[in-house]
C-alpha cells in the first residue's frame, strides 16, 4: 500500500489545510480516489447544519469491506492483519492474516444471512476482544447490516434499553469473556437483556470462556455450529459476495452518553468513515506499510472501531488485538506485547499511563520498547506529568506523542499534532486536520477572538463545516441529533467540550462544559448516573457531580437524600451502588457517596450543581455566590460531612 495524501512536512501540512478549508469538494475527492468503489459519487459534498443535513460523496457505490479486506489480498494475503493477544499469556497468540480475515469475515457473513440478516437490519454485538468480534463487525458490513456494538461492562438494563432503541432483531454475543482475573458471562447477561423481549429472534454464540450457558431452542444457535455449514470456498455459492451499498447508507450504530438521561445511538456511514478513520490514521500515526498498530481500547468503543478495526485495515496495516487488561497478570503486560510484537505505534489513554506510572518502573525491566516509534493518547486531557512520563519511560524521549482530540461522533481524529511532522506540546492537542474547521464561541454563540489574562483565546469548541467522518443523525431521532449538537449556536456542530487556544493556532481542550463526566476516558452523564441511583428503594434524591481524580481524570461523586438507612450508612452504600451496576453497569458506579438531608437548590428548585462540584473538590472556601439558595443551612451540612 502507498499512501499518496500521507503529509510529509510541515508545508505539505500547511497547504493540505489550506486546499481543504478553501476547496474541501476537490480535496477529499482526491482523498477519496485511493479507495475501492463500485461506482464514483456524483457530487463530493452536500450540507447544511440546520437540518442538518450532511451526505458525502452521494451517488457513490461501495462496500467498506472491500477497502479493508479484498484490495489487500493479492499483495497482502499472507501479511497479518491482526495479532490477537489473549488475556491469558499464556495461552497460544492468533495471528490472522488478511486472507484468512477475508476468509473468516465472507464465511461469517453467510452464516448472519443464514440466520435471516438483511441489508439495513441491526445486529447487536456483545462480545470480549477476540478475534470473532472482527469477523462479526465486518460481516455485517460486508451484508449491509448495521452493527451497534455494546461494550461488555454495560448491564442487562443498558443492552435492553439500546436493544430496544435499535429495534435490534440478532444478537452475536460470546458464552463469556476473560477480563484479567475475570470472566464474564456476557451470554447470561443477554439472557437478562432479552427478558420480555419480542423483537429478537437470533443469537449467536461463540465459544470462548466455556461457561455453562442456557441455550433456548428456535432462538439461541453456536457460533462453529453455523460456521461449519457454509462453504469457504470462494466463488461457490455467492461466497465472498458484497451488497454495495450507497456511500450513505448506515455502516453502524454506536451508543454514547449526553447530557439528558438516555444514551444516543450515533449513526455513521460508509464512505465518508471509512475515508476518514483511513485518512486519519495514516497521517496523525504516520503509519508506514509494514509497521505493527497496538490501539489498547476496546471494540466496545469508537476508539477500537477506528484504531483497531476500520482505519488500520483500511490502509492494509497489522492491527494488534488485545483480550486482557494492563494490570494483569501484571502491570507489565502492554510492555510485554510491544517487545513480543515489535509494536511500532502504540495508541492508549492517559488513564492507562496514570495507572502504569503508580506501578514505578520496575514493570519495564527487561522489556524492550525500542520498536516503538509513536505513541498516542486519547479520550481525555493528558496531565503534563503522564505526558512526560510516557515520553521518557516508553518513548526514551524518541517517539513523537499524538494527543488525540476526538468523539464518538466525529468518528475519527480532530484535533492532533501529526507524528513528527507538526509541532507536540505536552497537554495541547495542537491542530486542527485538514478538513476540520474549529472555532471558539461565547455563551451566546459569538465567535471569541480575544485573549484572556492567560494569554490564551478560550470558548466552547465549535467546528464550522462538516469532515467526512461526522455523525449523520442520532438513531431513530433525527430531531435529537439536531437539538444535541446543532441548535446550540446557529450553524455550528458543538462539541461539549471548552478549549483554549494560543498564539500559534494551537488546541488544549479543557473538558466538558455540560453535564457529562469523562471517568478513565470513557464518557458517563450524571443525568444517567442519578436515574440509575434513584432506581434506589431508599434514595428520595440526588445529584452527581465529577472532581479531580488521580488515576481516572474524574471520579463519580454522589449527594444522595434517603427515607432511611437499610443498615448502615456504608451497607445502603453498597445497595445503591449494586443498583447503579444492575441499571447502567460497574462502569458507572460513583466512587464517592455522601448521604445529606437535602440538596442546595434555588429558589426555583435547580439543584446548584456548582457548588456541589466545588465541595467534591475540597474547594471550600471558594462556593462563589450561595445568595440565590433556598435554604442555605443545607450548604453548612454538607460542607460538614465533608470536612
Ligand atoms: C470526549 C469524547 C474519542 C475517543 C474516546 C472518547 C474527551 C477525547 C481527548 C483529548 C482532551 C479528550 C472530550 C470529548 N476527549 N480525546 N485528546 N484531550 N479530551 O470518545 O466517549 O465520545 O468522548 O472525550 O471531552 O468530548 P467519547
Amino acid at each position: 500500500m502507498s499512501y499518496p495524501y500521507q503529509i510529509k512536512s510541515l508545508e505539505s501540512y500547511n497547504e493540505a489545510y489550506k486546499k481543504s478549508v478553501e476547496d474541501p469538494e476537490a480535496f477529499w475527492a482526491d482523498v477519496a480516489s485511493n479507495f475501492q468503489w463500485r461506482k464514483k459519487w456524483d457530487k463530493v459534498l452536500n450540507w447544511n447544519f440546520k437540518e442538518p443535513r450532511i451526505e458525502w460523496f452521494s451517488g457513490g457505490r461501495l462496500n467498506i469491506t472491500e477497502s479493508c479486506l479484498d484490495r489487500h489480498l493479492e499483495k497482502l494475503g499472507e501479511k497479518p492483519a491482526i495479532i490477537w493477544e489473549p488475556n491469558n499469556p499464556e495461552e497460544r497468540t492468533r495471528i490472522v492474516t488478511y486472507e484468512r480475515l477475508h476468509k473468516r469475515v465472507c464465511q461469517f457473513a453467510q452464516v448472519l444471512k443464514n440466520n435471516g440478516v438483511k441489508k439495513g437490519d441491526r445486529v447487536c454485538i456483545y462480545m470480549g476482544m477476540v478475534p470473532e468480534l472482527a469477523y462479526a463487525v465486518l460481516a455485517c458490513a460486508r451484508i449491509g447490516a448495521i452493527h451497534s456494538v455494546i461494550f461488555g461492562g454495560f448491564s442487562a438494563q443498558s443492552i435492553a434499553d439500546r436493544l430496544e432503541d435499535a429495534k435490534a432483531a440478532f444478537i452475536v454475543t460470546c458464552d463469556g469473556a476473560f477480563r484479567g482475573a475475570k470472566d464474564i458471562p456476557l451470554k447470561s447477561v443477554i439472557d437478562d437483556a432479552l427478558i420480555g423481549n419480542k423483537m429478537v429472534k437470533r443469537v449467536i454464540v461463540y465459544t470462548r470462556t466455556r461457561t455453562p450457558v442456557s441455550m433456548i431452542k428456535g432462538r439461541d444457535v453456536w457460533w462453529e455450529d453455523e460456521m461449519l455449514k457454509v462453504t469457504d470456498t470462494l466463488g461457490v455459492e455467492g461466497f465472498g459476495d458484497v451488497e454495495v451499498m450507497d456511500a450513505e447508507d448506515p455502516l453502524f450504530i454506536l451508543y454514547t452518553s449526553g447530557s439528558t438521561g438516555k444514551p444516543k445511538g450515533v449513526v455513521h456511514t460508509c464512505g465518508g468513515y471509512m475515508v476518514w478513520t483511513n485518512y486519519t490514521f495514516v497521517n496523525a500515526f504516520q503509519y508506514q506499510p509494514g509497521q505493527v498498530h497496538f490501539c489498547t481500547a476496546d471494540i466496545g468503543w469508537i476508539t477500537g472501531h477506528s484504531y483497531i478495526l476500520y482505519g488500520p485495515l483500511s490502509a492494509g496495516a497489522t492491527s494488534v488485538m488485545f483480550e486482557g487488561v494492563p494490570t494483569w497478570p501484571d502491570a507489565g503486560r502492554f510492555w510485554d506485547i510491544v517487545d513480543k510484537y515489535k509494536v511500532n505505534i502504540l495508541y492508549t489513554a492517559p488513564t492507562a499511563i496514570r495507572s502504569l506510572m503508580g506501578f514505578g518502573l520496575d514493570p519495564l525491566k527487561g522489556k524492550d520498547l525500542s520498536s516503538l516509534k509513536v505513541l498516542g493518547t486519547v479520550g481525555e486531557p493528558i496531565n503534563e506529568e503522564a505526558w512526560h512520563w510516557y515520553d521518557e519511560h516508553i518513548g526514551k524521549k524518541n517517539c513523537p506523542i499524538v494527543d488525540t482530540w476526538w468523539q464518538t461522533e466525529t468518528g475519527g481524529l480532530m484535533i492532533t499534532n501529526l507524528a513528527g511532522i507538526t509541532p507536540a506540546k505536552p497537554s495541547w492537542a495542537t491542530l486542527p486536520l485538514p478538513g476540520v474547521q474549529p472555532i471558539l464561541v461565547d455563551e451566546n454563540g459569538k465567535e471569541v477572538t480575544e485573549k484572556a489574562e492567560d494569554g490564551y483565546v478560550k470558548g466552547n469548541l465549535c467546528i464550522k463545516a462538516p469532515w467526512p467522518g461526522m455523525l449523520r443523525t442520532t438513531y431513530g431521532d433525527h430531531e435529537r441529533c439536531r437539538t444535541t449538537y446543532f441548535a446550540t449556536y446557529e450553524n455550528l456542530y458543538f462539541t461539549g467540550d471548552g478549549a483554549l487556544r494560543d498564539d500559534d493556532g494551537f488546541y488544549r481542550i479543557t473538558g466538558r462544559v455540560d453535564d457529562v463526566l469523562n471517568v478513565s476516558g470513557h464518557r458517563i452523564g450524571t443525568a444517567e448516573v442519578e436515574n440509575a441511583i434513584n432506581m434506589h428503594a431508599s434514595v428520595v434524591e440526588s445529584a452527581v457531580v465529577g472532581y479531580t481524580h488521580d488515576i481516572k481524570g474524574q471520579g463519580i461523586y454522589a449527594y444522595v437524600t434517603v427515607t432511611g438507612l437499610h443498615g448502615d450508612e456504608d451497607s445502603t452504600r453498597q445497595d445503591i451502588l449494586q443498583t447503579v451496576s444492575r441499571i447502567i453497569g460497574p462502569i458507572a458506579k460513583p466512587d464517592k457517596i455522601q448521604f445529606v438531608s437535602g440538596l442546595p437548590k434555588t429558589r426555583s428548585g435547580k439543584i446548584m450543581r456548582r457548588i456541589l462540584r466545588k465541595i467534591a473538590e475540597g474547594q471550600l472556601e471558594q462556593l462563589g455566590d450561595t445568595s440565590t439558595l433556598l435554604d442555605p443551612a443545607v450548604v453548612d451540612e454538607i460542607k460538614q460531612g465533608k470536612l
